[in-house]
C-alpha cells in the first residue's frame, strides 16, 4: 500500500483574512485519494456568506496594506513565497498525486517545479511594471498609469491544481491585485497547503483568500459578486459561458482558459520515433486530463498503419497504477465522474463506428486499488473528424486517430472544431511546419514537441477555448488596467470658450 493509503484523513478549514476557519454553515465535504477512493482529507465547504467575507477582505486589504506595500515588496513576498514551495516541494508533490492522482513523477518533477518557476518569474515583474509617456501635440503631458485592476475571484479546476493556482496568484500578486481563489472540489488539498505557505511567507492578510467548495455554490457565488473586479477561470466551456453571462452583470472582466480538442498531426516524412513519442506525451500525460491534449491525431495515410502499430504497442507498455510509485506512468482519473465519462465515450466510438485498437478498458490492479478510478490509454482509430469523439473534449487517455491525404483538406478539418487551445505538428519540412503555424487557429502551436510549457511564454485559447493569456508578460494583461494622466504645461485656461 503506497503511504497515501495509510495517512490518516487531514482536516482544513477556509482561509479568508490570514485566519483559518469553519464555513458559516458549518458543512465539510471529503476529498478522496483516487487511487484508492479513500479519503484523503475533510475540508471546510465554503458558500456565499463565506465567499461575501472573503471578497470584503480582499477589498480591505486592497484598499489597504497591500497598496502600501512597494513593488519590491511584493515581489519579495513572492519570491519567498517561491523558495518555501520549493523546500516543501517533496511533501506537496506526494499530497498533489494523493489528491488528484497523477504519477509522482510527474508532481514532482513537473508541476512542483513549474510551480516555483511561475512564483519566481512573476516576482521578477512587480518591479517592472511601467507605465508610459505619449508623444502628444501641444503644452500637454500625458503618461499612462499601469494598476491593479482589483479584487480577483480565481476559480481553478482538479488536472494540474497547484500549478493552476500558481498561474492565477502570480501574476495577479506581482501585479498588487488581492485574491479569492476557489480551488476545484475534486482537488483542495494543494491549495490549502499553499495557503500555510503564504502565512509563512509574511503576506498581509486578505491579500489571498481560500474559499474550497462546490461550483454550483461558492463558484457561482464568486463569479457573479458584484464586490470583484475580475474573475478568472480554468475549466469546462460549458462553465465558462456560464462565468461569463454572470460576469456580465456586473461588467466584471473576465479571462478564460476553456477546453480543447487539438490537432497532433503527423506528416509521413515526420521523424517517426518522435512523432510516435510526441503523440504519447499528447494525449496521455496526466492521465489525458490536460486542455491542451492532443486528442485528435491525424496521421498521414500513407504511414498510419506503421504509425499506429508503434502507438498501440507501446500505449499497451504504459505503466498504470499507484501513482505514488516512481515506475508509474499513469494513475487514476481524478474521479468516478471522469471515469464515466470517459468509458461513456469509449461505448460513443463503437457506437459510430470507430474501432478500439488499444485500451478501451480499466485495468487489472493489485487489490489495493480496485476502488480506484483507473482507465487504460485507450486508441480509437477509423474516426471521422465529424464524430463526437472527435468532436468533444473527452478528457482522459483517449486518443482519435484520423487519417489525411492532402495538405489543404488537413487544414480545413483541423480548423473544424469549436476550440482553439493548441496544436501540434510533426515534419521535417520547414516550410510546412511554419505554415502550418499560421494557418492553424490555436493559442499555441508545438513543432516537432508537445506540451511545452514555460513561465516566460503566453498560454491560452482560440475560438471557444477562451480568452486572455496566461504566464509571459501577457498574464500582466489580464491584471493590470490602464490610466491615461493629461498634465496642462502652458498655465493658461483652454481658449476654447473664448477668454
Ligand atoms: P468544471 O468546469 O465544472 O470545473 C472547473 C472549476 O469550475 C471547479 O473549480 C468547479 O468547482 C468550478 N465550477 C463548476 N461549476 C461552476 C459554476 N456554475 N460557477 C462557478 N464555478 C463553477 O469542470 P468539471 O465538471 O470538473 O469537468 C467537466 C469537464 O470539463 C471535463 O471532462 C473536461 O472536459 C473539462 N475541464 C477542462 C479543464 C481545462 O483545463 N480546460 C479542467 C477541468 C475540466
Ligand atoms: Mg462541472
Amino acid at each position: 500500500m503506497s503511504s497515501a493509503t495509510t495517512a490518516t484523513t487531514r482536516k482544513y478549514q477556509l482561509f479568508i483574512d490570514g485566519q483559518w476557519v469553519d464555513s458559516d454553515s458549518g458543512k465539510t465535504f471529503n476529498t478522496p485519494n483516487p487511487a484508492t477512493g479513500e479519503t484523503l482529507a475533510e475540508i471546510a465547504e465554503a458558500d456565499k456568506s463565506d465567499v461575501d467575507k472573503a471578497v470584503s477582505a480582499a477589498r480591505r486589504a486592497f484598499e489597504g496594506k497591500w497598496s502600501k506595500l512597494s513593488a519590491r515588496d511584493r515581489g519579495r513576498l513572492l519570491y519567498k513565497l517561491s523558495q518555501l514551495i520549493e523546500q516543501h516541494a517533496a511533501e506537496l508533490a506526494a499530497l498533489e498525486t494523493a489528491d488528484n492522482g497523477k504519477p509522482i513523477k510527474e508532481s514532482l518533477y513537473v508541476d512542483l517545479p513549474q510551480v516555483v518557476e511561475n512564483f519566481e518569474y512573476f516576482a521578477g515583474w512587480a518591479t517592472k511594471i511601467e507605465g508610459e509617456t505619449i508623444p502628444v501635440p501641444g503644452k500637454m503631458f500625458n503618461y499612462t498609469l499601469r494598476e491593479p485592476v482589483g479584487v480577483c475571484g480565481q476559480i481553478i479546476p482538479w488536472n494540474f491544481p497547484l500549478l493552476m493556482a500558481a498561474w492565477k496568484l502570480a501574476p495577479a500578486l506581482a501585479a498588487g491585485n488581492t485574491v479569492v481563489l476557489k480551488p476545484a472540489e475534486q482537488t483542495p488539498v494543494g491549495a490549502m497547503e499553499l495557503a500555510k505557505l503564504i502565512q509563512e511567507a509574511g503576506f498581509p492578510e486578505g491579500v489571498v483568500n481560500i474559499v474550497p467548495g462546490y461550483g454550483e455554490t461558492a463558484g457561482a457565488a464568486l463569479a457573479a459578486h458584484p464586490g470583484i473586479d475580475k474573475i478568472a477561470f480554468t475549466g469546462s466551456t460549458e462553465v465558462g459561458k456560464m462565468i461569463a453571462k454572470a460576469a456580465a452583470d456586473n461588467l466584471t472582466k473576465v479571462s478564460l482558459e476553456l477546453g480543447g480538442k487539438a490537432p497532433n498531426i503527423v506528416f509521413a516524412d515526420s521523424d517517426l520515433d518522435q512523432a510516435v513519442a510526441g503523440a504519447m506525451m499528447g494525449i496521455f500525460y496526466n492521465q489525458g486530463q490536460v486542455c491542451c491534449a492532443g486528442s485528435r491525431l491525424f496521421v498521414e495515410e500513407s504511414v498510419k498503419d506503421e504509425f499506429l502499430g508503434r502507438l498501440s504497442d507501446k500505449a499497451g507498455k504504459i505503466a498504470v497504477g499507484d501513482p505514488m510509485n516512481k515506475a508509474t506512468q499513469m494513475g487514476p482519473q481524478v474521479s468516478e465522474e471522469q471515469l464515466n465519462r470517459i468509458k461513456g465515450y469509449v461505448d460513443i466510438a463503437r457506437e459510430e463506428g470507430a474501432t478500439v485498437v488499444a485500451g478501451g478498458q480499466p485495468p487489472q490492479l493489485d487489490e489495493a486499488f480496485q476502488k480506484g478510478y483507473f482507465f487504460t490509454p485507450t486508441i480509437f482509430s477509423e474516426v471521422n473528424n465529424s464524430m463526437r469523439v472527435a468532436q468533444e473534449e473527452i478528457f482522459g487517455p483517449v486518443v482519435s486517430v484520423i487519417s489525411f491525404k492532402d495538405e489543404d483538406d488537413l487544414i480545413k478539418q483541423a480548423n473544424d472544431t469549436i476550440y482553439g487551445l493548441s496544436a501540434g505538428i510533426w515534419t521535417r519540412d520547414i516550410t510546412r511546419a511554419h505554415r502550418f503555424a499560421k494557418e492553424i487557429k490555436a493559442g499555441v502551436v508545438w513543432i516537432n514537441t508537445y506540451n511545452m510549457f514555460n513561465a516566460a511564454s503566453p498560454f491560452g485559447g482560440y475560438k471557444q477555448s477562451g480568452y486572455g493569456r496566461e504566464m509571459g508578460r501577457h498574464a500582466l494583461e489580464l491584471y493590470t488596467q490602464v490610466k491615461s494622466v493629461w498634465v496642462d504645461l502652458s498655465g493658461r485656461p483652454i481658449g476654447w470658450f473664448g477668454k
